[in-house]
């Protein structure tokens, strides 16, 4: 018998107003036919004034707990991946524990961009595996608004803001991939490329925030070949084929590097899930907003198999294979 993290439940919050193409094309010199046939993007979420990655996250988990049915008081975790908490200092975990009226435990921050869902399920799943968790929350809450420099269509136009959360719980499994819960995680990161998708603000180099600077094009490039090597490395450390996924929920960045990442599993379209054209980029946020678009529309099923997969500045990708 092993230990194994299974999702007990997800939750999601997005932010009330939507902005479209056509808002941003209102902006800067830009079209909907251009953001569309590059990215896939037709609209995203914008968090009002004051609106903090804490009040999204908060939202989420709340969400998450109240679909998987568990109580706050039983959280003993919380990891959160964002790359916008709402100060430099103490982690947006905590304020989240604290809206939770829960005072248990370990709370803290984890910061891989785009990857950071995948990053923060990991560590939580380790936590959980060697013992030192029994239920955690996972969740990735960005406001990528706030560090976008509006001027700049190459970016701008890119980006939304959103909370998606799930409930892990500690079961005993067999330890073979019959298992429900997560089978495995894989993380990688390349700090060569940190120049190629960064911020250029921060306490220790700027004192100031910064905005979102980006080479599109060796992003787009590096994305392609480290997320097809870290999908065959879960498949493989599963002994599984690409046959075995029901569905692959990957981080929502670009729609072509979601189908390119989907042809080379030759998974039929029907069985990727997109929420990019009417999220965006919501960076760590992107995986359970769609993750849980998914449940809740009752295409994921208990028992389905899912592939989980991000790539995000740093350079740090990942991936998860989970049986839900
Ligand atoms: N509207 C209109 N024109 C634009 C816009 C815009 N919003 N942005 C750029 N352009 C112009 C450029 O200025 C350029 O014009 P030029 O030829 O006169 O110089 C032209 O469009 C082509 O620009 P490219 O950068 O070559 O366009 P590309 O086809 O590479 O698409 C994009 C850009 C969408 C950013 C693409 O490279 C991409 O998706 N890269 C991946 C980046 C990404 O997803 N990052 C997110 C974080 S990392 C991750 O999650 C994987």
């Amino acid at each position: 018998m092993v230990r194994r993290s299974v999702i007990k439940g997800c939750g999601a919050y997005l932010p009330a107003r939507v902005v479209t193409n056509a808002d941003l094309a209102a902006m800067v010199d830009t079209s909907d036919e251009w953001i569309t046939q590059r990215t896939g993007i037709k609209s995203r979420h914008v968090a009002a004034e004051g609106e903090l990655t804490s009040d999204l996250a908060l939202a989420a988990a709340k969400a998450a707990l109240a679909h998987a049915g568990v109580d706050a008081s039983e959280v003993d975790l919380i990891v959160l991946g964002t790359a916008t908490p709402d100060n430099t200092f103490p982690a947006t975990a905590v304020k989240v524990q604290a809206g939770l009226g829960i005072t248990r435990g370990a709370a803290f921050d984890v910061q891989a961009v785009c990857s950071g869902f995948i990053f923060a399920l990991s560590v939580a799943d380790n936590f959980i595996r060697a013992g030192q968790a029994r239920t955690a929350l996972v969740i990735g809450a960005e406001t990528f608004s706030r560090i976008l420099d509006w001027q700049d269509r190459t970016t701008c136009v890119l980006f939304g803001d959103g909370a998606g959360a799930v409930v892990l719980q500690a079961e005993e499994g067999r330890g073979d991939a019959s298992d429900q819960g997560i089978l495995s995680t894989h993380l990688h990161s390349d700090g060569r490329q940190h120049d190629l998708l960064y911020v250029d603000g921060g306490p220790s180099s700027t004192q100031t925030v910064g905005h979102v600077r980006m080479a599109g094009q060796e992003v787009f490039k590096h994305a392609v070949v480290n997320l097809a090597e870290v999908v065959g490395e879960a498949l493989a450390a599963n002994g599984l084929e690409a046959s075995a996924i029901d569905w692959l929920i990957p981080h929502q960045a670009n729609r072509r590097i979601i189908e390119g990442t989907g042809r080379k599993l030759k998974l039929p379209p029907e069985k990727v899930v997109i929420t990019v054209d009417h999220h965006g980029n919501t960076s760590a946020a992107s995986i359970p907003l769609a993750l849980c678009e998914a449940v809740m529309d009752g295409r994921v099923k208990r028992g389905d198999m899912l592939l989980l997969e991000a790539m995000g500045g740093g350079f740090t990708w990942g991936a998860a294979l989970v049986r839900w």
